[in-house]
């Protein structure tokens, strides 16, 4: 991600949305893997929750990862954050190492084999431990594609490829990231016998951008993102659809 996009405060509410929810499902000690973390910014997350965890994050992206060491080094993280090149496809981890595995912003929807990359987040999963995905939402990406068109260089072809293919396509381009509905993940997570235990969707609802200025109005559309964010009547139409899988 950008530093541009980083500022942006829809970003910002969407990290703090997945942080309110790690720091109740993080376990209290043991090891943690950020799988396509990219610059760290959950890693760092979760280390400043709690002291006791020791987190890998591993990316495919050098340039990705030469950002994270520095960001580690700046808040003096290095003991405790490991950075690692590798593909989510391939992990190069044995067996059942983690107790909680995150993979978060996309870096799932960007691998081209799904169903490999989940077997392989699961698989370095301990037993009871728990795997989070947060991947674009389907529905949600759908409307707003719809809504946004081609003032934001989204063409009439670009959405008929997105409901084709369920890659998000832009000026004419596929961006190669997927999203997917909870009826999906859901079906993922019973293939390989995981249990979820928290859907939620983040941020579930867009936000004017002007209202991030005011403090009285942010506090309230914060209240109402919370209280909705788990309503199984919206979670299809949501940004990103967080998936809490127990193994
Ligand atoms: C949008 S960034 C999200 C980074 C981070 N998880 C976050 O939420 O801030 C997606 C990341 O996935 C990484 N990625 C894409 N495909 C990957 C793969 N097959 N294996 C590992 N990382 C991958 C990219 O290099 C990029 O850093």
């Amino acid at each position: 991600m950008t530093g541009k996009k980083m500022n942006n405060p829809y970003i910002q509410l969407w990290y703090e949305m997945v942080e309110h929810y790690l720091k109740i499902y993080l376990p209290k000690s043991g090891k943690i893997l950020d799988a396509g973390g990219g610059t760290g910014e959950f890693s760092i997350r979760v280390a400043n929750i709690n002291e006791n965890l020791k987190i890998i994050n591993c990316d495919i992206s050098e340039g990705m990862l030469r950002r994270a060491q520095e960001k580690i080094e700046e808040m003096k993280l290095q003991e405790r954050i490991e950075n690692k090149i590798c593909d989510i496809m391939d992990l190069p981890f044995e067996n059942c190492q983690f107790d909680y595995v995150m993979c978060l912003g996309d870096a799932f929807s960007f691998c081209k084999n799904t169903e490999k990359a989940f077997s392989e987040l699961v698989r370095v999963t301990k037993p009871s431990g728990k795997i989070h995905l947060s991947v674009n939402a389907f529905w949600g990406n759908f409307f707003e594609m719809m809504a946004k068109g081609p003032s934001e260089k989204i063409y009439f072809e670009d959405l008929m490829n997105y409901y084709q293919t369920r890659i998000i396509h832009q000026d004419h381009k596929s961006t190669g990231c997927r999203s997917f509905t909870a009826e999906e993940l859901e079906r993922m997570g019973m293939q390989h016998n995981l249990s979820v235990i928290k859907k939620f969707v983040a941020p579930v609802f867009g936000v004017y951008s002007k209202w991030f200025n005011d403090t009285e109005k942010l506090d309230t559309i914060k209240k109402l993102q919370y209280r909705h964010c788990e309503d199984k009547n919206l979670i299809n139409f949501g940004n990103h659809l967080n998936f809490i899988f127990e193994k």
